[in-house]
């Protein structure tokens, strides 16, 4: 079988070292380059690497945030050796941020709301183009946004004054993420956002409703049978769509 390599940004700890591992145990064939801003400080990331092997997952110094270090990144992952024919399958960007000050909206400042866009937008949007050129190489041609809940205006907190700079942010991915799949369907890409759960991790300290083995095991981001893989098995037809994790539709 012929190899299938993820990019997973945010992969140190919490959901997106849950991807990483849920991935590289779905088959052998499954390669994972594990972005995390302070690759030393990863010591879960660096035993899952241990386990594996360093032929599947290469640890990659992301800060999705700064620009210049994203671009420094291409050229030192292009000149690893790690990927096949310079290609990358699959980018989950997953990095995220979200503080939560209680505040209402009409208290909220402007730069509360820029600090949120820092990460979960501008953060997107810096790795999705910097790696395009990459993804555009590769057979899987997917784009995960991980989104929430909190990004659906037609959802829950379309109906409280809650979390409004993480909001608007999360909000604002989506709105990235539909353009970009509209952009990149003449190429051949899968571009979809899912909310991955309301999930016990660092962001919340621990208060959600699942653990991140469940989110991860959960994920089937759509309504198909479950196959031993989360990601794979979205396809053209869901291009510029929003799911759950648990395969339902979100709306916008
Ligand atoms: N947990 C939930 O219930 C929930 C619900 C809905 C959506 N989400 C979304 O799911 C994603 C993952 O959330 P989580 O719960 O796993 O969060 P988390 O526990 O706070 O972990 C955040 C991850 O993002 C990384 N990160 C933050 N800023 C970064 C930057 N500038 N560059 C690179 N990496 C950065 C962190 O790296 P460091 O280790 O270096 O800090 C860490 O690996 C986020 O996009 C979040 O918005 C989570």
């Amino acid at each position: 079988m012929s190899t299938f390599t993820y990019l997973i940004t945010g992969a140190s700890r919490s959901l997106g070292l849950g991807y990483a591992r849920q991935l590289l145990e779905s088959g052998e064939h499954v390669r994972v380059v594990a972005g995390a801003r302070n690759p030393d400080s990863a010591e879960d990331l660096r035993k899952l690497q241990k386990k594996v092997g360093e032929d599947r997952l290469y640890i990659l110094k992301l800060d999705v945030t700064d620009a210049a270090q994203v671009t420094e990144s291409v050229k030192e992952l292009e000149s690893s050796g790690f990927l096949r024919d310079g290609a990358l399958d699959c980018l989950i960007n997953n990095a995220g941020v979200a503080q939560s000050t209680g505040k209402l909206p009409s208290d909220i400042v402007p730069d509360e709301v820029l600090d949120h866009l820092q990460t979960n937008l501008f953060g997107v949007m810096n790795v999705t183009s910097s790696y395009l050129p990459l993804l555009k190489k590769g057979k899987g041609k997917q784009i995960f946004g991980v989104s929430s809940t909190c990004g659906s205006i037609g959802g829950p907190f379309g109906e409280n004054s809650m979390a409004t700079a993480y909001c608007i942010s999360k909000v604002a991915l989506n709105m990235y993420s539909r353009k970009l799949s509209r952009e990149l369907e003449k190429d051949g890409f899968t571009v979809v956002v899912f909310h991955p759960g309301y999930v016990k991790t660092d962001m919340n300290d621990g208060k959600g409703d699942l653990t991140t083995e469940e989110a991860v095991r959960l994920a089937q981001v759509s309504s198909a049978p479950p196959t031993d893989n989360i990601f794979l098995k979205l396809g053209k037809d869901e291009n510029g769509s929003f799911w759950r994790y648990d395969g339902e539709r979100m709306p916008w």
